[in-house]
C-alpha cells in the first residue's frame, strides 16, 4: 500500500512546496483542504446556519472554515486515495480526533519555521492561475516576472497573502493548530524538521523521514 503521510506546519512553512515533491517521488495523491476550499469558495453552506454563508467569507479574513464543511471534504478525498500526503488538516484538536477515526497514518512530519520568516514567505508568494505552481518573488522567482516557468500561465497573489491576513492566519494557527502538533508529539510520532533550510535541504529531511517511517 502507498504511504499515508501527514504534513504539519504554520501558514507558509512550506507544506505545499514539499507536498509537491512527495507526490512526484512517492506517487501519492496531494489532499489539501486549502485548495479544495479555494475551489469551493462560493459554495452555499447557508443550510448549516453558521456565521457566514460561504467558505470564502471565512478564508478571506484568515479564519478557519467550520469543521462540518471541512471534515466532509477530507473524508471523501481520503476514501478515494490509495496513498496520500494530507496538507492543511487537521487544523484543531477536534479535526485531529476525527482524522484518527477516518484513517491510519504512516508518517507525521512537522515543518518548524519562525513567524517573521513565515510572513516574508507568504507576502512574497505568487501562484500560477493555470497549474497552481508556487513561486516566491525573492527566494524562488520565475524566469520572467509574473509568468509561470512550467506552463506560461499568469501568476497572482492569493487574497489571504496580504501582511494583515497572513499575521491573522498565523495567530489562528498558534491558537488552534499548535495543540495538534503537541497531540502527535505526545503520541511519540512527530518528526520535527527544520523548515528554515532551503527547499532542497528540507526535502532531504522530508524524504529521509518518510523512508524510515512509512
Ligand atoms: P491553506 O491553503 O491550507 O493555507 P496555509 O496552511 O495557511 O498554508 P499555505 O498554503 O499558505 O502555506 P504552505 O505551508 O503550503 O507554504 P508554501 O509551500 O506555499 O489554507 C487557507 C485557508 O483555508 C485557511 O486560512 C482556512 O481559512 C481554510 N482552511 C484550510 N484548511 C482548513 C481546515 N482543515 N479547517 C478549517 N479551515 C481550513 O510556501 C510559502 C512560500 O514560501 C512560497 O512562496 C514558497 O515558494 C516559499 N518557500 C517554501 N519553502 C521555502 C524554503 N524552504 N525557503 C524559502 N522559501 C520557501
Amino acid at each position: 500500500m502507498d504511504p499515508h503521510i501527514l504534513i504539519l506546519g504554520a501558514p507558509g512553512a512550506g507544506k505545499g512546496t514539499q507536498s509537491d515533491r512527495i507526490v512526484s517521488e512517492f506517487g501519492v495523491e496531494h489532499v489539501t483542504t486549502g485548495d479544495a476550499l479555494r475551489a469551493n469558495k462560493e459554495m452555499d453552506i447557508s443550510h448549516l446556519d453558521l456565521e457566514y454563508d460561504t467558505p470564502g467569507e471565512y478564508m478571506d479574513q484568515g479564519e478557519l472554515v467550520p469543521d462540518a464543511v471541512v471534515n466532509e471534504i477530507v473524508e471523501k478525498a481520503l476514501s478515494e486515495a490509495d496513498g496520500y500526503v494530507l496538507d492543511g488538516y487537521p487544523r484543531n484538536l477536534e479535526q485531529a480526533e476525527t482524522l484518527s477515526e477516518m484513517t491510519d497514518l504512516d508518517a507525521v512530519l512537522y515543518l518548524d519555521v519562525d513567524e517573521d520568516v513565515l510572513v516574508d514567505r507568504l507576502t512574497g508568494r505568487r501562484v500560477c492561475e493555470e497549474c497552481g505552481a508556487t513561486y516566491h518573488v525573492d527566494f524562488n522567482p520565475p524566469e520572467e516576472e509574473g509568468v509561470c516557468d512550467k506552463c506560461g500561465g499568469e501568476l497572482y497573489q492569493r487574497e489571504d497573502d496580504t501582511e494583515e491576513t497572513a499575521r491573522e492566519r498565523i495567530r489562528v494557527y498558534e491558537e488552534n493548530t499548535a495543540p495538534v502538533v503537541e497531540f502527535y508529539d505526545d503520541e511519540g510520532r512527530l518528526v520535527r524538521i527544520d523548515g528554515e533550510q532551503t527547499p532542497d535541504e528540507v526535502w532531504v529531511d522530508v524524504k529521509g523521514a518518510i523512508e524510515s517511517n512509512a
